[in-house]
């Protein structure tokens, strides 16, 4: 596991979005993982930046969210569906027949989330894999105590995700109570994955991931066992790393250190 220690926040989602933009420029054709969230909303207006200043190009990309809320049809607002159009593929010469999220609409959920899957494999798996983590350490939506060897399946939102979430939403409306998400196996087929996290509110969940055992209480502990994870962070979120010293040294300033 590769854990960069950026200056600051900003650098931070400056580190994630250049990583994003290597694996595209890599490969015609990437598939890339892409997360919601507020944390990665910096990720997002940089790579705007780019498509402005046409030094990125997505237009062979195919995408993959990790999840969507379950009775959420893609045009509701507060849908991960068009929280990406708005946040991203508007903005990107990006066919929106390559952009998949799971359908929070579909009538039945279950088989939705099997044909996520396989669509996934279809399209030949992941090359890159973004990802958010809650205070509570879920990726995606695996709340704690998802099975490590998950697959794309319904999950039901603790009582910390929706209030989390309740700030998206309406006053009179209700944080949605299921979502679709990726497992935590299908995480963990991804040919490699970058974590971003920011701000006081993840030190525990993020010293958990990275120092603690890997164990469904903690389900982005199970990132350990991926053999290319990189987790980005500000020092904020790095607060609680007992080995900081050691992840300064070698990746000084969140780099690559000179060998
Ligand atoms: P946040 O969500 O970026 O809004 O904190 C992250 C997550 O829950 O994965």
């Amino acid at each position: 596991m590769r854990v960069l220690i950026c200056h600051d926040t900003a650098t931070a989602a400056c580190r994630t979005a250049d990583i994003l933009c290597d694996a595209v420029a890599a490969r015609h054709g990437a598939v890339l993982g892409l997360a919601t969230g507020g944390t990665m909303e910096p990720v997002y207006a940089l790579l705007r930046d780019r498509l402005a200043a046409g030094t990125l190009d997505l237009s062979g990309t195919t995408t993959f969210n990790l999840d969507e809320y379950v009775g959420l049809a893609g045009d509701h607002p507060q849908s991960y569906r068009a929280t990406m159009n708005r946040l991203l593929f508007d903005a990107a010469d990006l066919r929106r027949s390559r952009t998949h999220l799971p359908d929070g609409a579909a009538s039945d959920p279950a088989t939705e989330a099997r044909r996520y899957d396989a669509a996934i494999a279809a399209a030949g798996g992941i090359d890159l894999q973004l990802l958010g983590i809650g205070g509570n350490g879920h990726i995606g939506f695996n709340e704690p105590t998802s099975s490590l060897g998950s697959r794309t399946r319904v999950k039901t939102l603790t009582a910390e995700t929706r209030a989390a979430n309740a700030r998206f939403f309406g006053p009179e409306e209700e944080a949605p109570r299921y979502a679709i998400t990726m497992g935590i196996a299908t995480i963990l087929e991804s040919r490699s994955c970058v974590l971003l996290a920011t701000g006081p509110g993840k030190a525990a969940a993020v010293a958990a991931a990275i120092e603690g055992p890997v164990s469904a209480a903690c389900p982005a502990s199970a990132l350990q066992l991926h053999p290319s994870a990189t987790m980005i962070l500000d020092p904020e979120a790095a607060a609680d790393l007992r080995l900081r010293d050691y992840y300064e040294t070698v990746h000084p300033g969140g780099g690559e250190a000179p060998l």
